[in-house]
């Protein structure tokens, strides 16, 4: 059901407000070809109405040939910044960059952070932004299992489906995603909801077992039959199953890059608006699928670069596939139980 502009641009307003965005502040609005109108339309209303200093950024699409599919995050790699001297200037000059392009995985989004802007990401559909405005109460939640994921020297995860992997921490931080930016040099998604890491380098270990339900991405398709994976010095060194199987590994391989089967951010996801099912009522071409990666409980894992982390692997393939009832535990002790995350008292307890 389409959403009025009336309720979008409150939800940028909260989202801003959120953002610590004052009047006279620089917000610039990075767009590309496949920008949402109304997104575009409510976040000018919304900054202006702050008061804000108000520019548009409009940049050419890149990658097209080399991508197999039409999602923003299909392929990682050069973006219209890269070489973009005086874009990248634009931005720096920013205290608030509204990324409705996806800049995700680059170096010239690293710099841009560098220089204290803050940048936040809103691709999907704005009947799904507005569902998924964060709150206050998102980000303690989150920040909560991000402190926890970074007292953790091991993650360890279970599943009556036959995972059970072991990934050693400590070598990268604990991220928290929350939806705003209230902080210098943050970068964050709307919506999202979740705490994620990196393994260290080499050091996963065990089975992954992609089950019946279990969602791939960016593919956007529900597994219809188990895949194993085999995980092996930090690499996905087997992917066995039936036809799903089939369709990663060819997606995977396609890429001819080794670097791809690396286990990337690993973490669980923690918001409630945010829903597995929701993946199935849309156009794949309309979302990148936040409900997937952010819904309640699931345990997500990627597989592709550690870049983003301060990691020297980059690749241009990158999948996350966020898992049903899984177990997860930080040095044994668990804070997702069986698909549901636990609360302070309940993880205390769960020894
Ligand atoms: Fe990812």
């Amino acid at each position: 059901m389409p959403v009025s502009d009336h309720q979008l641009i409150d939800a940028w307003k909260q989202v801003l407000t959120l953002s610590k965005l004052e009047a006279g502040q620089t917000v610039t609005l990075l767009t590309s070809s496949a920008t949402h109108p109304q997104t575009l339309a409510c976040a000018l209303v919304a900054t202006q109405q702050m008061g804000a200093i108000v520019n548009r950024l409009d940049l050419p699409p890149v990658n097209a040939e080399k991508a197999l599919s039409r999602d923003s995050l299909a392929y990682l790699g050069t973006t219209p910044l890269t070489g973009n001297r005086a874009a990248i200037a634009a931005l720096k000059a920013s205290d608030l960059v509204l990324d409705l392009m996806t800049l995700l995985f680059s170096p010239e989004q690293h710099a841009i952070l560098s220089a204290g802007t803050k940048i936040l990401l809103a691709v999907e559909p704005p009947e799904v932004l507005v569902r998924m405005v964060p709150t206050l109460a998102d980000r303690a939640r989150v920040k909560a299992a991000a402190a926890r994921i970074a007292g953790a020297r091991e993650m360890h995860i279970v599943s009556a489906a036959g995972t059970d992997l072991r990934c050693r921490l400590g070598e990268f931080p604990a991220i928290s995603e929350y939806g705003f930016v209230d902080e210098p040099g943050r970068w964050d998604h709307w919506p999202s909801g979740f705490a994620l890491t990196w393994p260290n380098e080499s050091g996963t270990y065990g089975r992954i077992v992609i089950d019946r339900g279990d969602i791939l991405l960016p593919q956007k398709s529900y597994v219809s039959e188990p895949l194993v994976l085999t995980v092996e010095g930090g690499y996905a060194t087997k992917i066995e199953g039936g036809l799903d199987a089939e369709l990663l590994s060819g997606y995977m391989d396609s890429f001819k890059d080794p670097e791809a089967y690396a286990i990337s951010h690993i973490g669980w996801g923690l918001q409630p608006r945010a829903s597995w099912a929701t993946l199935g009522l849309y156009d794949r071409e309309a979302t990148i699928g936040m409900d997937a990666r952010a819904y309640e409980g699931n345990f997500l894992f990627s597989l592709g670069p550690n870049n983003e982390a301060g990691g020297q692997r980059t690749t241009a393939c990158h999948i996350d596939i966020p898992l049903r009832k899984c177990t997860v535990k930080l040095d044994g002790q668990e804070v997702v139980r069986e698909g549901k995350v636990l609360d302070n008292e309940e993880v205390a307890n769960a020894r």
